[in-house]
């Protein structure tokens, strides 16, 4: 079954469990002392905190139209990933071993890496999560972009690790020079999302590339590929090839993106096997992944037909969403990915409020001594529903 987790340390780690639960007492106290049970400070669950239910959800009177927050792909998943999660609901009492072997092999042909360079999990979270909590050793630091994504910086920020926000450069990407400087004895992970959300900007491939082969000879680079797919030339931008290569370089991918997957859990990393091992002691990797959803992702890598309908539709629906903001009189920063940010005359909270008194939800940020909404690209009649809202109270 691949590099994940073989099945007899599976075994080994549930017979250690129900051991520990049994006899309380000594060997209790070697179960707690694991690393997949006592991280470095104690895990304090992010979610609860960080995911604010006021920006995905409307009121119960009030009909969802658009949900535009969440950078979800509409149009996704594939035909042929649903027929599949159907063909795969007779065995689904069976653990999927065969079906988590078959697609990190897929995965492997396909970027040209080996299967013990790929770890798979239910998303890319919970191998963000690994990585905070491996790399947010107590007294270190972890250098990220200010604004980027904040979770793995946010989740080890709990824990008591210091996070050096860097201000991005005067076109919203991710300043690579100042990270660079920023760097010290104690940083233990630098953080890149590439394309960055919220700003939707891409890095120079070869400015990003060499900035990783001489910061990885220091300190490890996690490099966060969520939205590249929608990129014109993926694998041309990808430093999955590095990642395989290299020591201390992560490559995270996801297929809650541009597979439409969001519901159905299934991400993975690309890395060394040393790092596997590591981040394998803090998540379950691809035991938490059912067999339905590895059917589907089976059924639908790289299948470019449903990829680029879905590219084209998101395209489509973006032009429209630029044409609106033209309209208005607004500005926003040129996009990458789907989704779209721009600055708003209004402040955040109360812009996305409104727009969820309409039924539409969008996100809000404030930086640069500006209030930005972030659009996602949805389905047509939802960036119609978008534009009829925003009109009403720009
Ligand atoms: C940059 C980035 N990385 C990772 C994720 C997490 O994705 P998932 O856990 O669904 O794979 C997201 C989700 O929006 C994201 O924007």
């Amino acid at each position: 079954m691949g590099n994940t987790l073989s099945r007899r340390t599976l075994l080994k780690r549930g017979a250690l469990l129900a051991g520990g639960l049994s006899f309380a007492g000594g060997l209790l106290n070697k179960v707690q002392a694991s690393p997949i049970i006592t991280p470095h400070s104690g895990y304090v669950p992010a979610f609860p905190e960080v995911w604010n239910e006021r920006d995905y959800l409307t009121d119960e009177a009030v009909p969802m139209k658009a949900r535009l927050s969440a950078n979800e792909n509409p149009f996704g998943p594939s035909d042929k990933a649903k027929k599949a999660i159907e063909e795969a609901l007779p065995t689904s009492y069976q653990y999927p071993f065969r079906s988590m072997s078959d697609l990190s092999k897929k995965i492997a042909d396909f970027e040209k890496v080996k299967q013990e360079n790929i770890l798979l999990a239910s998303g890319s979270s919970p191998l963000l999560m690994a990585a905070a909590l491996y790399y947010g050793k107590p007294g270190s630091n972890i250098i990220t972009g200010d604004p980027s994504y904040a979770d793995l910086p946010s989740k080890a920020e709990r824990m008591g690790v210091k996070i050096n926000r860097i201000p991005l450069t005067p076109e919203f990407k991710l300043d690579l020079d100042a990270m660079e400087k920023a760097i010290d004895s104690n940083t233990s992970l630098v953080y890149i999302c590439n394309p960055n959300n919220p700003t939707a900007t891409v890095l120079d491939k070869d400015k990003l590339k060499a900035f990783c082969e001489r910061v990885s000879k220091k300190v490890t680079v996690f490099v966060d590929e969520a939205y590249i797919d929608y990129l014109p030339d993926p694998q041309g931008t990808t430093l999955i090839p590095m990642a395989s290569t290299t020591p201390n370089m992560i490559v995270a991918r996801t297929f809650s993106k541009l597979y439409g997957f969001a519901g159905l859990r299934i991400g993975y990393v690309v890395t060394q096997p040393d790092i596997i091992k590591k981040l394998g002691l803090y998540t379950e990797a691809s035991m938490s992944i059912s067999t339905t959803t590895l059917q589907a992702a089976l059924a639908s890598y790289q299948d470019r037909e449903f990829l680029d309908a879905a590219l084209k539709k998101t395209l489509a629906s973006k032009d429209y969403l630029y044409s609106v903001l033209k309209k208005e009189g607004y500005t926003y920063v040129p996009s990458s990915t789907n989704f779209v940010l721009f600055p708003i005359k209004m402040e955040g909270r109360q812009f996305t409020d409104e727009m969820m008194k309409r039924g539409v939800s969008v996100r809000f940020w404030k930086f640069d001594n500006k209030e930005w909404c972030r659009v996602s690209i949805g389905r047509m009649d939802e960036m119609e529903a978008f534009a009829a809202a925003f009109k009403e109270i720009s």
